[in-house]
C-alpha cells in the first residue's frame, strides 16, 4: 500500500490540479477530501485546458477511480454542471469511475444566500469568499443541522431535514438580514431531481478506499485551497472553512492517519492570494503587476485578480511542519525568468525581534516586517527545459535555498502548465 497527498503550501492556486494530474499517472484512486466547488484546479493536456472544481483531477484518465470523500461539501447543481461540462469535452464519467460519499454534506440554496448576506453584513471586513456557500454549509455540519448525501437520497428523511433546517434559516434570512424567505416546495422539487441524479454514485467511500488500499492500489489525495486558508492554521478569519492541511486527510477520507505515507506540498515559486486578509510579502507596485501578467494570475473560480508577492519561506517552513511534508513541488518557476533580482522572505521582524514562524494573531502579523534575501535572476526562459541540467544556475540556487531553509527536499520542479513541463529531481 502506498498513498500520496498533494496539498497547497500557500494560499491556494499553487498548481495542485496540474501536479495531481501529473502524479495521478502512477495512482489507481484519486480522492478529494475537503473543500467544495470553491476550488478551481486547472489541468492542461496537449492543447486542451480543463477546469475542475469538485471532481478529482484523476477523472481525466480512463480506468482510474475518483472519489469525493466525506469531508467535501457538495453543491449538487455544481456537480451536475461539472459532469456535463466534462462530458462535452469527451471525458467519460460513470458510476464505475466516480464515487460520492454518503456522509458528505450538501450545499443548499440557503447556504449560498447566507454566504452572500454575511459577506455584505461584514462590510469592509468581508472575507472575499468565493460565494459558493462553503462556510455556511460547514457551519451547519458542525452545528449538527446539515443535510448529508445519505439524507438527500432518502426522500422521507430529506423532506423532514429540509423542513427543520429551512424554518430556522428563513427566520434568520428575513428577520436578521431583511431578505426574502426561500420556498420549501421549490427547493424540495429541485433537490429531489438532484437526488435521483447522484444516487447511483453514492457509496460508503471510507470502505471503498480501505478495500482499494487492501488490494495494494495506490491512492492519491488531492487537496484544495492551501495551508494558509486552513481553518486552524490559516490567517483566521480570512480562511476557508475546512482543514486543508494533511491532518484533514484521515478525517475527510475516513482512513487511519498511518495510511498516509507521502505528502507533497505544492508551492508556487512566488506567492499569490485571492480574497481579503494579510499577505506580508505582497507587492503593490509594478513588480506585482509584472508577476500577475506574466503568471496569468487570475482566479479559475471567480475570475478575480490574484494578489502577488515574493516567495515567503516562513510560510513554506510552517507548511512543512504542520503537514509533515515529505517534499515540495515548486511550480511556475518559469514565470520568474526575466527578473533582474528576486527577493525571498526568510524571517519577519516583530517589535524588534526576528521570528521565523507564522504568528497566530493578525494583530501581530500586521506588525511583521519581512526580512528579505536577494537572489540574482535569470533571463533564459525555462519552459522548454526537460531536465534539471537545462535549468539556469541561478534558478537552481533559488531551489536549493527553499530546500535548505525548509529542511525539506524539492521533488518536482514545474516549468509550465503542461504535463510535459515537469522535472522530477528527487523522490516524493
Ligand atoms: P490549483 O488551484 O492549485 O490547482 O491552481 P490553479 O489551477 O488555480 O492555478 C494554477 C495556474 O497555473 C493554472 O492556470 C495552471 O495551468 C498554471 N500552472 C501550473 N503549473 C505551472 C507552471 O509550472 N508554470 C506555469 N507557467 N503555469 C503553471
Ligand atoms: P484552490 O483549490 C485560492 C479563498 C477565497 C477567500 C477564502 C474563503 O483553487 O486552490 P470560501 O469560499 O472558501 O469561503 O472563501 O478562501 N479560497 C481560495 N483561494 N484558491 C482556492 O482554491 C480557494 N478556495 C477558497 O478567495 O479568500
Ligand atoms: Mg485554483
Amino acid at each position: 500500500m502506498s498513498s500520496l497527498v498533494v496539498l497547497g503550501a500557500q494560499w491556494g492556486d499553487e498548481g495542485k490540479g496540474k501536479m495531481t494530474d501529473y502524479l495521478a499517472k502512477g495512482a489507481d484512486v484519486i480522492v478529494r477530501y475537503q473543500g467544495g466547488n470553491n476550488a478551481g484546479h486547472t489541468v492542461v493536456i496537449g492543447e486542451n485546458e480543463y477546469k475542475l472544481h469538485l471532481i478529482p483531477s484523476g477523472i481525466l484518465y480512463s480506468g482510474k477511480i475518483n472519489i469525493i470523500g466525506n469531508g467535501v461539501v457538495i453543491d449538487p447543481k455544481a456537480l451536475i454542471d461539472e459532469i456535463n461540462y466534462l462530458k462535452e469535452l469527451k471525458v467519460e464519467i460513470n458510476n464505475k469511475k466516480l464515487f460520492i460519499s454518503d456522509r458528505a454534506h450538501v450545499i443548499m440554496p440557503y447556504h449560498r444566500l447566507m454566504d452572500a448576506l454575511k459577506e455584505k453584513w461584514r462590510g469592509n471586513k468581508s472575507i472575499g469568499t468565493t460565494g459558493r456557500g462553503i462556510g455556511p454549509c460547514y457551519t451547519d455540519k458542525m452545528e449538527r443541522s446539515g443535510i448529508r448525501v445519505c439524507d438527500l437520497i432518502n426522500d422521507k428523511v430529506f423532506k423532514q431535514r429540509l423542513k427543520e433546517s429551512l424554518d430556522l434559516k428563513n427566520e434568520i434570512i428575513t428577520k436578521v438580514f431583511g431578505g426574502d424567505a426561500l420556498s420549501f416546495d421549490e427547493i424540495y422539487e429541485e433537490y429531489s431531481k438532484y437526488a435521483d441524479f447522484v444516487r447511483p454514485f453514492v457509496v460508503d467511500t471510507s470502505v471503498k478506499i480501505f478495500n482499494e488500499m487492501k488490494d495494494n492500489k495506490k491512492v492519491l489525495f488531492e487537496g484544495a485551497q492551501g495551508t494558509l486558508l486552513d481553518i486552524d492554521y490559516g490567517t483566521y478569519p480570512y480562511v476557508t472553512s475546512s482543514n486543508t492541511i494533511a491532518g484533514g486527510v484521515p478525517s475527510g477520507a475516513g482512513i487511519g492517519p498511518n495510511k498516509v505515507t507521502n505528502i507533497v506540498g505544492i508551492a508556487k515559486a512566488y506567492t499569490t492570494r485571492v480574497g481579503e486578509g494579510p499577505f506580508p510579502t505582497e507587492l503593490l507596485d509594478d513588480k506585482g503587476e509584472w508577476i500577475r501578467t506574466k503568471g496569468k494570475e487570475y482566479g479559475v473560480t471567480t475570475g478575480r485578480s490574484r494578489r502577488c508577492g515574493w516567495l515567503d519561506l516562513v510560510i513554506l517552513k510552517s507548511s512543512a511542519r504542520i503537514s509533515g511534508l515529505t517534499s515540495f513541488a515548486v511550480t511556475k518557476i518559469d514565470t520568474l525568468a526575466g527578473l533582474d533580482k528576486i527577493k525571498v522572505c526568510t524571517a519577519y521582524m516583530l517589535d524588534g525581534n526576528k521570528i521565523d514562524y507564522f504568528p497566530a494573531s493578525l494583530e501581530d502579523l500586521s506588525r511583521c516586517v519581512p526580512v528579505y534575501e536577494e537572489f540574482e535572476g535569470w533571463d533564459e526562459s525555462i519552459e522548454n527545459a526537460l531536465s534539471y541540467d537545462k535549468i539556469p544556475e541561478n534558478a537552481k540556487t533559488y531551489i536549493k535555498k527553499i530546500e535548505e531553509y525548509t529542511e525539506t527536499n524539492v521533488s518536482i520542479v514545474s516549468v509550465g502548465p503542461k504535463r510535459s513541463q515537469t522535472i522530477k529531481i528527487n523522490k516524493l
